[in-house]
Protein backbone atom coordinates (compact mmCIF):
# COMPACT_ATOMS: atom_id res chain seq x y z
CA UNK A 1 0.00 0.00 0.00
CA UNK A 2 1.36 3.48 -0.89
CA UNK A 3 2.03 5.98 1.81
CA UNK A 4 -0.13 8.96 2.30
CA UNK A 5 -0.02 11.99 4.44
CA UNK A 6 -2.82 14.62 6.00
CA UNK A 7 -2.01 17.85 6.22
CA UNK A 8 -4.25 19.49 8.95
CA UNK A 9 -3.33 23.34 9.83
CA UNK A 10 -5.59 26.16 11.56
CA UNK A 11 -5.26 28.60 14.25
CA UNK A 12 -5.43 27.90 17.97
CA UNK A 13 -8.39 25.57 19.26
CA UNK A 14 -9.82 25.44 15.81
CA UNK A 15 -9.66 21.71 16.87
CA UNK A 16 -7.04 20.49 14.96
CA UNK A 17 -5.42 17.81 17.68
CA UNK A 18 -8.68 16.47 18.51
CA UNK A 19 -9.28 15.55 15.12
CA UNK A 20 -5.90 14.41 13.96
CA UNK A 21 -5.66 12.21 16.17
CA UNK A 22 -8.55 10.50 16.01
CA UNK A 23 -8.28 10.50 12.17
CA UNK A 24 -4.88 8.91 12.64
CA UNK A 25 -6.49 6.02 14.83
CA UNK A 26 -9.24 5.59 12.51
CA UNK A 27 -6.45 5.25 9.65
CA UNK A 28 -4.18 3.08 11.95
CA UNK A 29 -1.59 5.74 11.06
CA UNK A 30 0.55 7.87 13.40
CA UNK A 31 -0.74 11.36 14.18
CA UNK A 32 2.67 14.12 14.29
CA UNK A 33 1.60 17.07 16.64
CA UNK A 34 4.16 19.89 15.44
CA UNK A 35 2.96 22.77 17.80
CA UNK A 36 4.24 20.27 21.06
CA UNK A 37 8.05 21.11 19.16
CA UNK A 38 7.24 24.70 19.09
CA UNK A 39 6.22 24.46 22.65
CA UNK A 40 9.24 22.36 23.98
CA UNK A 41 11.81 25.21 22.45
CA UNK A 42 9.71 27.87 24.10
CA UNK A 43 9.75 25.10 27.60
CA UNK A 44 13.58 24.97 27.36
CA UNK A 45 14.10 29.01 26.93
CA UNK A 46 11.47 29.35 30.17
CA UNK A 47 13.66 26.32 32.05
CA UNK A 48 16.96 28.55 31.09
CA UNK A 49 15.40 32.25 31.90
CA UNK A 50 16.10 32.94 28.39
CA UNK A 51 13.99 35.29 27.17
CA UNK A 52 11.39 33.95 24.36
CA UNK A 53 11.12 36.96 22.60
CA UNK A 54 14.89 37.10 22.56
CA UNK A 55 15.69 36.29 18.98
CA UNK A 56 19.57 36.41 19.06
CA UNK A 57 19.71 34.96 22.44
CA UNK A 58 17.90 32.04 21.05
CA UNK A 59 19.51 31.26 17.71
CA UNK A 60 22.30 31.33 19.50
CA UNK A 61 21.07 28.29 21.90
CA UNK A 62 19.53 26.23 19.39
CA UNK A 63 21.98 23.68 19.02
CA UNK A 64 21.94 23.18 23.07
CA UNK A 65 18.03 21.81 21.94
CA UNK A 66 17.75 18.22 21.26
CA UNK A 67 13.90 17.34 20.52
CA UNK A 68 12.89 13.89 19.51
CA UNK A 69 9.00 12.42 19.25
CA UNK A 70 8.72 8.83 20.54
CA UNK A 71 6.09 6.69 20.48
CA UNK A 72 4.13 5.37 24.00
CA UNK A 73 1.38 3.05 23.30
CA UNK A 74 -0.12 5.18 20.25
CA UNK A 75 0.74 8.33 21.76
CA UNK A 76 2.81 10.94 20.78
CA UNK A 77 5.38 12.13 23.52
CA UNK A 78 8.22 15.00 23.02
CA UNK A 79 11.32 14.77 24.57
CA UNK A 80 13.34 17.83 25.24
CA UNK A 81 17.02 17.08 25.84
CA UNK A 82 16.07 13.54 26.94
CA UNK A 83 12.66 14.42 29.62
CA UNK A 84 9.10 13.31 28.63
CA UNK A 85 8.18 17.32 28.63
CA UNK A 86 4.75 15.73 27.07
CA UNK A 87 2.80 17.33 29.93
CA UNK A 88 4.62 20.54 30.81
CA UNK A 89 3.69 21.96 27.58
CA UNK A 90 0.57 22.74 28.32
CA UNK A 91 0.60 25.65 29.96
CA UNK A 92 -0.59 29.60 28.71
CA UNK A 93 2.86 30.67 29.58
CA UNK A 94 4.41 28.32 26.80
CA UNK A 95 1.95 28.72 24.78
CA UNK A 96 2.80 32.28 24.15
CA UNK A 97 6.45 31.28 24.29
CA UNK A 98 5.77 28.61 21.19
CA UNK A 99 4.05 31.36 19.44
CA UNK A 100 7.01 33.41 19.61
CA UNK A 101 9.53 31.01 18.99
CA UNK A 102 7.88 30.03 16.00
CA UNK A 103 8.78 33.49 14.46
CA UNK A 104 12.16 32.70 14.53
CA UNK A 105 13.60 30.89 11.00
CA UNK A 106 16.57 28.94 12.16
CA UNK A 107 13.57 27.71 15.03
CA UNK A 108 11.29 26.90 11.85
CA UNK A 109 14.01 25.01 9.93
CA UNK A 110 15.06 22.93 12.79
CA UNK A 111 11.46 22.07 13.50
CA UNK A 112 10.65 21.05 10.15
CA UNK A 113 13.65 18.99 9.25
CA UNK A 114 12.63 16.46 12.29
CA UNK A 115 8.82 17.05 10.70
CA UNK A 116 9.88 15.70 7.40
CA UNK A 117 11.84 12.90 8.67
CA UNK A 118 9.21 11.52 10.83
CA UNK A 119 6.92 11.96 7.50
CA UNK A 120 9.45 10.31 5.31
CA UNK A 121 8.23 6.61 4.20
CA UNK A 122 5.47 6.24 6.86
CA UNK A 123 1.52 7.40 6.53
CA UNK A 124 0.39 10.03 8.78
CA UNK A 125 -1.49 12.96 9.82
CA UNK A 126 0.59 16.22 10.74
CA UNK A 127 -1.25 19.03 11.94
CA UNK A 128 0.17 22.74 12.65
CA UNK A 129 0.18 26.00 11.00
CA UNK A 130 2.11 25.38 7.80
CA UNK A 131 2.31 21.56 6.92
CA UNK A 132 0.04 22.16 3.76
CA UNK A 133 2.20 25.09 2.29
CA UNK A 134 5.24 24.43 3.62
CA UNK A 135 6.30 21.13 5.60
CA UNK A 136 4.56 18.60 3.06
CA UNK A 137 3.43 20.47 0.17
CA UNK A 138 2.51 17.36 -2.05
CA UNK A 139 0.21 16.47 1.20
CA UNK A 140 -2.18 14.02 -0.75
CA UNK A 141 -5.19 15.99 1.60
CA UNK A 142 -4.90 18.69 2.99
CA UNK A 143 -7.39 20.33 5.68
CA UNK A 144 -8.08 23.79 6.71
CA UNK A 145 -9.92 24.02 9.86
CA UNK A 146 -11.50 27.28 11.53
CA UNK A 147 -13.88 28.40 14.08
CA UNK A 148 -15.00 31.52 15.38
CA UNK A 149 -12.77 33.14 18.33
CA UNK A 150 -15.43 32.89 20.68
CA UNK A 151 -15.77 29.18 20.20
CA UNK A 152 -12.15 28.40 20.10
CA UNK A 153 -11.41 30.65 23.72
CA UNK A 154 -14.23 28.06 25.15
CA UNK A 155 -13.33 24.93 24.03
CA UNK A 156 -8.99 26.15 25.04
CA UNK A 157 -11.13 27.15 28.16
CA UNK A 158 -13.22 24.18 28.96
CA UNK A 159 -10.05 21.80 28.08
CA UNK A 160 -7.62 23.48 30.79
CA UNK A 161 -10.56 23.96 33.09
CA UNK A 162 -10.71 19.91 33.04
CA UNK A 163 -7.26 19.92 33.28
CA UNK A 164 -7.69 22.06 36.79
CA UNK A 165 -5.93 24.81 35.49
CA UNK A 166 -7.06 28.60 36.45
CA UNK A 167 -7.58 30.84 33.87
CA UNK A 168 -10.24 33.07 32.91
CA UNK A 169 -12.52 32.89 29.68
CA UNK A 170 -11.22 36.57 28.79
CA UNK A 171 -7.55 35.56 29.22
CA UNK A 172 -7.46 32.47 26.64
CA UNK A 173 -9.54 34.45 24.38
CA UNK A 174 -7.14 37.54 24.19
CA UNK A 175 -3.81 34.59 23.99
CA UNK A 176 -5.27 33.11 21.29
CA UNK A 177 -5.94 36.58 19.07
CA UNK A 178 -2.23 37.30 19.68
CA UNK A 179 -1.27 34.08 18.70
CA UNK A 180 -3.55 34.03 15.55
CA UNK A 181 -1.87 37.82 14.98
CA UNK A 182 1.58 35.77 15.78
CA UNK A 183 1.08 33.46 13.62
CA UNK A 184 -0.52 34.56 10.69
CA UNK A 185 1.79 37.72 10.11
CA UNK A 186 5.31 36.31 10.72
CA UNK A 187 7.34 36.30 7.82
CA UNK A 188 9.10 32.99 7.53
CA UNK A 189 6.09 30.25 6.99
CA UNK A 190 3.27 32.07 8.52
CA UNK A 191 0.03 30.34 9.07
CA UNK A 192 -1.89 30.50 5.80
CA UNK A 193 -4.44 28.33 4.08
CA UNK A 194 -2.79 26.31 1.11
CA UNK A 195 -4.54 26.46 -1.78
CA UNK A 196 -4.97 23.30 -2.46
CA UNK A 197 -6.61 23.17 1.34
CA UNK A 198 -10.23 22.28 2.17
CA UNK A 199 -11.54 24.83 4.58
CA UNK A 200 -14.09 23.29 7.16
CA UNK A 201 -15.28 25.94 9.50
CA UNK A 202 -15.77 23.48 12.56
CA UNK A 203 -17.72 26.25 14.40
CA UNK A 204 -21.00 24.28 15.82
CA UNK A 205 -19.87 21.21 14.57
CA UNK A 206 -18.97 18.16 17.21
CA UNK A 207 -15.80 16.02 16.60
CA UNK A 208 -18.02 13.80 14.99
CA UNK A 209 -19.13 15.48 12.12
CA UNK A 210 -16.01 16.71 11.75
CA UNK A 211 -14.25 13.15 11.48
CA UNK A 212 -16.94 12.25 9.04
CA UNK A 213 -16.47 14.96 6.61
CA UNK A 214 -13.02 14.84 6.41
CA UNK A 215 -13.35 10.86 5.80
CA UNK A 216 -15.49 11.65 3.09
CA UNK A 217 -12.45 13.32 1.37
CA UNK A 218 -10.08 10.05 1.84
CA UNK A 219 -10.03 7.90 -1.34
CA UNK A 220 -10.65 3.95 0.49
CA UNK A 221 -7.74 2.36 -1.36
CA UNK A 222 -5.61 4.77 1.27
CA UNK A 223 -6.36 2.77 4.35
CA UNK A 224 -7.95 -0.23 3.26
O1 LIG B 1 -2.89 23.51 20.10
P1 LIG B 1 -2.68 24.96 19.85
O2 LIG B 1 -3.27 25.37 18.57
O3 LIG B 1 -3.01 25.84 20.99
O4 LIG B 1 -1.15 25.21 19.69
P2 LIG B 1 -0.05 24.28 19.06
O5 LIG B 1 -0.53 23.61 17.80
O6 LIG B 1 0.48 23.42 20.13
O7 LIG B 1 1.06 25.35 18.62
C1 LIG B 1 1.63 26.26 19.53
C2 LIG B 1 2.28 27.38 18.75
O8 LIG B 1 3.34 26.84 17.96
C3 LIG B 1 1.37 28.08 17.73
O9 LIG B 1 0.71 29.21 18.26
C4 LIG B 1 2.33 28.49 16.62
O10 LIG B 1 2.90 29.73 16.89
C5 LIG B 1 3.42 27.48 16.70
N1 LIG B 1 3.35 26.49 15.62
C6 LIG B 1 3.88 26.84 14.39
O11 LIG B 1 4.32 27.97 14.20
N2 LIG B 1 3.92 25.94 13.37
C7 LIG B 1 3.44 24.71 13.53
N3 LIG B 1 3.52 23.83 12.52
C8 LIG B 1 2.87 24.34 14.77
C9 LIG B 1 2.82 25.26 15.80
Amino acid sequence: MKHFSIAIDGPAGAGKSTIAKLLANKLKIIYVDTGAMYRAVALYCINNEINYNDKESIKNILDDIDIKIVYKENNQRVLLNGKDVSNEIRTNEVSRGASAVATIKEVRIKMVELQRNIAKGTSIVMDGRDIGTYVLPNADIKIFLTASVEERANRRYKELFQKGVNCSLEEIKNEIKQRDKNDSSREFAPLKKAKDAIEIDTTGMTVEEVIEKIVKLIPKDFYN
